[in-house]
């Protein structure tokens, strides 16, 4: 199995190009099940989820072909409605393709991607509001089998919590559906504004009508597109805290960050020194490090897929700091790994308070979850000596060559198996 292994301490210093967004990219593809047309996307990252989330496309009918920059998704053929627990179990994203199935075939069956290592994760949001759609369900031996034999039809749904799959759900699928829909207490995560344009961009009728709130007239018909992907602001959020912890200083490009605004802000008052421009933010670590209160939120709010990364900065900080996990309710796992390295973090439920002023250890560590992952790399990066991160094929799941771009701004990092 490989492992990367970490010499630490390194400021980090060049530039950084972000790759497209992993959670952008799932969606968008999981919508070109919409139609037997041809799309163009482009940009998609070169990571793990997306090779499966190709493969399941693939499992379903579709025919894929790289082009240069650009992946072709040819539906010309696509006729199959099953998605295994083989392919839905290692990304739950593959729930994603159950509204478009179902908005086109009128079935579709489809494993449950069941629990996670970072909480429960049910999908019963999803599956109500399909149901107000026209959706008939049973789960059967970890599958959701689900007809709507009339096709499906527009309604008001209000989601009961704030769901990002469920919204994307729900959007794709009503985008056919006949008549009307209206979706509110809608997730407005960035990478959901770029579903619709891909959506509009087919022909979809699809109109924001309150901050919230999403009005969409289903079509008959959709067109073919070429379509850009977002960046990746995860990604990006996690190489400004690389610098930032390093105290180093980073040139994050090809972002837009209007998007990032809370994780700047957050940035800002931590003590970096940040530079914006159109496309890139330039973060310069400072000396000091501040004590933090943070709390995860739903869009705009701090993401929890950033929880990790900062919780590894403020352990440097000058003072403790706490952090509430609002989104998931077992996303700490990183932190007995942290505490292995030195760090004095201890939680309550869904906070963690963490005292400051550490200094990082190496040591030899193990991966949990995607997030939880590169926050030990980011640990490893300031402890001095050699640290080892085994399990990294969570890693891979989210970070397009990391090692490869952590090596370009200085950082001794190799992949050994
Ligand atoms: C997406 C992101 C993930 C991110 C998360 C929150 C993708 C591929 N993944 O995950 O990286 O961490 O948003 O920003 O985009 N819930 C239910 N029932 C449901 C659905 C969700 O109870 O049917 C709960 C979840 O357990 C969780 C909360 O709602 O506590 C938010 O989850 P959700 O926004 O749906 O996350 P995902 O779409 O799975």
């Amino acid at each position: 199995m490989q492992k990367l292994e970490v010499f630490g301490a390194n400021k980090l210093k060049g530039k950084v190009k972000i790759s497209g967004s992993k959670n952008a990219s799932l969606p968008i593809l999981a919508a070109t099940l919409l139609s037997s047309k041809k799309n163009y996307i482009k940009n998609l990252p070169k990571v793990k989820d997306i090779e499966t989330m190709l493969i399941l496309l693939e499992s379903l009918g579709s025919k894929i072909k790289k082009n240069g920059n650009k992946i072709l998704i040819d539906n010309t053929n696509q006729n199959k409605t099953f998605a295994s627990y083989n392919l839905v179990k290692t990304m739950r994203a593959g729930i994603l393709v159950l509204g478009p199935l179902l908005a086109r075939f009128k079935e579709a069956k489809v494993s449950s991607p069941g629990g996670c290592s970072i909480g429960l994760r049910p999908i019963d949001i999803h599956l109500k509001a399909l149901s107000k759609l026209g959706v008939k369900y049973k789960i059967n031996q970890g599958y959701v089998i689900a007809r709507a034999p009339r096709g499906l039809k527009g309604a008001k749904i209000r989601f009961p919590k704030i769901s990002v799959g469920a919204t994307e759900n729900l959007i794709i699928a009503a985008s056919l559906a006949k008549g009307t829909s209206i979706l509110s207490n809608c997730a407005i995560e960035p990478e959901i504004k770029d579903l619709v344009n891909f959506l509009k961009q087919i022909g979809c009728n699809i109109k924001w009508i309150s901050r919230r709130s999403v009005k969409i007239k289903g079509v008959n018909k959709v067109y073919e597109t070429t379509f850009p992907v977002m960046f990746d602001r995860i990604e990006a959020g996690t190489y400004l805290i690389a610098a930032a912890i390093t105290k180093g200083n980073l040139r994050v490009q090809n972002i837009d960050p209007k998007i990032i605004k809370t994780e700047i802000d957050i940035l800002k008052k931590i003590g970096s020194k940040i530079i914006v421009k159109k496309k890139e933010v330039q973060i310069m670590g400072g000396k000091n490090i501040k004590n933090m209160k943070i709390k995860t939120a739903p869009y705009p709010g701090f993401p929890t897929d950033l929880q990790a990364q900062i919780m590894v900065l403020l352990c440097k900080a000058n003072k403790s700091s706490t952090i509430k996990e609002d989104i998931f309710e077992n996303r700490f796992m990183h932190v007995a790994e942290l505490n292995r390295m030195g760090a004095k973090i201890s939680t309550n439920g869904n906070k963690a308070i963490i005292k400051g002023n550490i200094n990082f250890a190496p040591a030899e560590l193990m991966a949990t979850d995607l997030r939880a992952s590169v926050s030990l790399i980011l640990a490893a990066l300031t402890a001095k000596g050699k640290s080892i991160i085994n399990r990294i094929y969570h890693l891979d799941r989210g970070y397009e060559n990391i090692e490869k771009k952590l090596k370009k701004v200085g950082a001794k990092i190799r992949r050994i198996s």
